[in-house]
């Protein structure tokens, strides 16, 4: 199970206005785990598209600040639409961490994109420990196959209910060219 979180924190979709403060978030977030702030960038481009699903891409506030961001673009399957969503990147200002503000945020987009209807399952690249959790599993075992490798963090978790489907998952470009 995710931790409760400790501090009084609320949950709404992005809005205009939020995009400083959620580029910090995930700035910060990234450079302290991984050196990169490649993922600014990443937002920034599906956000200009119009490529990020409003309902499901959220903030997490702690006294009106913005602390934690998560998104969601489409993917396809097979290289057609069919309800697939790809969570990424989700991000928790370190001083925040650890203390089930991620967890708050991805369970509240998953009983949104569940509630929303039209949405059969999500992938995501992560860690292995964290989110089998959420209800994420291997997806390549199953014959869900992604361009990021076949390993343990490649996951895949169904919605409503519904089995997993097979195919070939393919993000938005945005992911391999952030300028395209
Ligand atoms: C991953 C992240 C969003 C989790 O948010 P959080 O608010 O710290 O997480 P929670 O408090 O809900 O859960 C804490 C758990 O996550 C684990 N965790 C946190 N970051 C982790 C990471 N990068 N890899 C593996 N586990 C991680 C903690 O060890 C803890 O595990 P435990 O409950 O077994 O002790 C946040 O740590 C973060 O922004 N990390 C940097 C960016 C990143 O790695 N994003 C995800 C890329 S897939």
């Amino acid at each position: 199970m995710a931790p409760m979180p400790t501090r009084n924190i609320s949950i709404r979709p992005e809005a205009p206005g939020d995009e400083d403060a959620i580029d910090t978030v995930v700035r910060d977030a990234f450079m302290q785990q991984f050196g990169s702030d490649s993922e600014v960038g990443l937002v920034r481009t599906l956000r200009s598209r119009g490529e990020l699903v409003g309902d499901l891409t959220l903030v997490a506030e702690v006294d009106d600040t913005i602390v934690g961001f998560i998104a969601f673009s489409e993917v396809t399957l097979d290289g057609v639409c069919a309800g697939g969503l790809g969570l990424a990147p989700v991000a928790v200002a370190p001083a925040f961490q650890s203390d089930g503000i991620g967890g708050a945020l991805i369970t509240a987009s998953l009983e949104r994109a569940a509630a929303a209807g039209g949405w059969s399952f999500v992938v995501l690249l992560g860690h292995d420990h964290y989110y089998p959790r959420f209800g994420f599993v291997p997806a390549a075992p199953l014959g869900l196959i992604g361009d990021y490798g076949a390993g343990a963090s490649w996951m895949a978790r169904p919605l409503n209910g519904l089995p997993l489907p097979a195919g070939h998952v393919r993000y938005s470009s945005a992911f391999t060219d952030p300028s395209a």
